[in-house]
């Protein structure tokens, strides 16, 4: 059997994380490449324009290091520069959006908020999403400001990360929001300090798990096969020991990483 190609992942930074560690056993040992964008974090706060060169650049570069197909590993750049890249590249490109579909299933008290980015939700796919799986349902939207910030530097369960936390979700939990969309990958790893302020009783939906699924299937891996684990190599645009130290602490992940040579 040939080797499985590999497959690379982008995010403005950590939090591309938290969709990586559904891909580690899953994809038939095919290597995994993951860049952090870190010295560009964050995108939300970027215009579109500078976001898709980003993106640009870095999926040329996962190319170049032998990536078969690119898991845009973040809300923002999907919403962004997905288009522009699979119309510039030939390789799959699996993107991801807010679950707003999934987060309609579950929720019991029709009320729902997605917790995204500025670029997120001021985009064109969004607003197409919203009113594709949104109707039937109330659909709250926050920006979270500075809870990728906290993320990237490690900061996940302070008293400061609950305060940011606990201003954007006591209004919504108090309006009977029972289904939190994770919007933005940096969050599921604030899901502690989420629970704090909302209870355990509510639904929290991330779609990672959703985009491996997605991956697995435009790989035409079967259902049956065995876990495998994927060799990892990280690069980043600001301190590689740095994102070693994040892999280590948010997914428990040990790999070597370098500098991005973009
Ligand atoms: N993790 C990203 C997302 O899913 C980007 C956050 C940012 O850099 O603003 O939206």
């Amino acid at each position: 059997m040939s080797s499985p190609s590999a497959i690379g992942f982008f995010d403005s930074g950590v939090g591309g994380f938290s969709v990586l560690r559904h891909a580690l056993d899953a994809v038939g040992g095919a290597p995994l490449l993951y860049v952090a964008d870190s010295a560009f974090a964050p995108y939300g706060a970027r215009s579109a324009a500078e976001v898709l060169q980003r993106s640009r650049l870095i999926t040329r570069f996962l190319l170049e290091q032998g990536a078969e197909a690119i898991v845009v590993a973040c809300n923002t750049a999907t919403a962004m520069a997905v288009e522009g890249l699979r119309s510039e590249f030939e390789v799959p490109i699996i993107g991801m959006e807010p679950a707003i579909k999934p987060a309609a299933q579950v929720t019991r008290s029709a009320s729902v908020a997605v917790l995204a980015t500025s670029g997120t939700l001021a985009s064109d796919r969004y607003a197409r999403l919203r009113s594709d799986h949104g109707r039937q349902i109330e659909v709250h939207e926050r920006i979270c400001r500075h809870w990728v910030e906290a993320v990237e530097e490690g900061d996940l369960d302070s008293p400061r990360v609950f305060d940011l936390v606990n201003a954007e979700l006591a209004p919504l939990h108090q309006l009977g929001v029972d289904t939190y969309v994770l919007g933005c990958t940096h969050f599921p790893f604030l899901a502690p300090a989420i629970r704090a302020v909302v209870g355990e009783g509510v639904n929290l939906v991330d779609p990672g798990p959703a985009v491996i699924g997605q991956l697995r299937r435009r790989l035409g891996l079967l259902p049956a096969q065995t876990p495998s684990a994927s060799p990892v190599r990280l690069y980043t645009s600001g301190s590689p020991a740095q994102l070693q130290r994040h892999a280590q602490r948010l997914i428990g992940l040990s790999a070597p990483c370098h500098p991005l040579s973009t």
